[in-house]
């Protein structure tokens, strides 16, 4: 009676399949969000407030939607977000996104708090295969140096410093499920309250200290790209353009922490004119994350000007649902949905995404 991978045809269906066959408490900590789950919800409606203005009779036989992040050529511009404790879903965890994110060539953002350990994350990748490392900052300096420079050495090409969660949201559905079993590697060594939910269990060690003043201490102590995950307004933008690191993630965490917070694609509405308007386009490069479930959401993200997309939940919930199978289903089907809209939209290639080419008034009339 569970439905046929054959019969998942977007990345919602995964999400429905997971949420019948997972245990009661992994379904809460990969769905949950921060108290009444108003900004979760604002991720996916606020792609539904931005609608097309499509070109037509540009000759599309051929589309291509490969793209560079941070260097890297890449077949689809999203990547695979850093999401912990993958074996809460599988019981192999993260590999089966690195199997699936090198089948389809996209990135793979391994999480600090990853079930499987960081080498067995980057040995299960193949030879060409690229990864970033997604940082919670540890209050032990000596821990965090040590974390990043074994990344750059085993080959990782970017750091993603998460600097939206001083203190973990509050994640009541989490909370609640009585969570007992976090199968994880957390590499802190200290002890764990698992009264709180899973995320509180195993985030005790980040640093509520971290500031703009650290940046320059991360560009001493490694060559890797650093980028700022969990940027929200345009302001702190510049100000990562100032502290010159090479990208932000614009984001609001999958509606995790702050609640109330908007969704990155309003931010990036706000955020493109406003580097047009100083020159400072192309200074810095801007991911954003947060509901994408649909090639028309990354789309729409580029047409805005962001470089790539990240996407999280929907890989978990294929990973639970089919292991290897769904997730590498949920990417071709992306694949196939990419495809469609640029034909449909009259785009051959990402260069030709502008923001003439969405109607953003109902973004903020509603
Ligand atoms: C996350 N996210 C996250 N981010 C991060 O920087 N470090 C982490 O350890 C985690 N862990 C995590 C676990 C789970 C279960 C989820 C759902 C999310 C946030 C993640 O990187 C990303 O910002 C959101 O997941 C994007 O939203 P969608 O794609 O899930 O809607």
């Amino acid at each position: 009676e569970m439905p046929l991978l054959e019969q998942c045809y977007n990345l919602l269906d995964f999400e429905a399949v997971a949420r019948r066959v997972m245990k009661k408490g992994a379904w809460a900590y990969y769905s949950s969000a921060a108290d009444d789950e108003i900004t979760v919800r604002e991720n996916h409606s606020a792609f539904h407030r931005i609608w097309f203005r499509p070109r037509i009779l540009v000759d599309v036989e051929k589309v291509d939607f490969s793209t560079t992040m941070l260097g890297t050529k890449v077949d689809m511009p999203f990547y695979v977000t850093a999401t912990a404790l993958g074996k809460l879903g599988h019981v192999e965890g993260e590999v089966v996104l690195t199997r699936a994110a090198g089948k389809h060539n996209v990135i793979q953002m391994i999480p600090t708090l990853a079930s499987c350990s960081f080498d067995e994350i980057v040995d299960a990748a193949d030879g060409s295969q690229v990864q970033w490392l997604q940082l919670y900052v540890n209050k032990d300096r000596g821990i965090t140096k040590r974390i990043v420079q074994h990344a750059e050495k085993r080959g990782c090409k970017g750091l993603f410093i998460t600097v939206d969660a001083p203190q973990l949201g509050r994640r009541e559905k989490d909370m609640r499920s009585k969570f007992t079993d976090h199968g994880s590697n957390v590499q802190s060594g200290q002890t764990t309250d698992n009264s709180q939910g899973a995320a509180r269990a195993i985030s005790s060690f980040i640093d509520p200290a971290l500031s703009w003043k650290d940046i320059p201490w991360f560009k001493s102590i490694t060559n890797m790209p650093i980028v700022l995950k969990g940027v929200q307004r345009v302001e702190d933008v510049l100000k990562a353009i100032e502290a010159g690191v090479q990208g932000v993630v614009l984001s609001n965490h999958g509606g995790r922490q702050l609640e109330f917070s908007r969704s990155a694609v309003e931010v990036l509405a706000e955020t493109m004119p406003v580097l047009r308007e100083l020159g400072l386009e192309g200074k810095i490069e801007i991911y954003i994350d947060g509901g994408v479930r649909r090639a028309t959401d990354i789309v729409k993200a580029l047409c805005l000007g962001a470089k790539g997309v990240g996407i999280g939940r929907p890989f978990l919930y294929a990973m639970s649902a089919y292991g290897f199978d769904g997730v590498d289903r949920a990417m071709q089907l992306l694949k196939d949905e990419m495809e469609m809209n640029m034909r449909l939209i009259g785009a051959n290639t990402v260069a030709d995404l502008n923001a003439n080419m969405v109607d953003v008034r109902s973004l903020y009339n509603h």
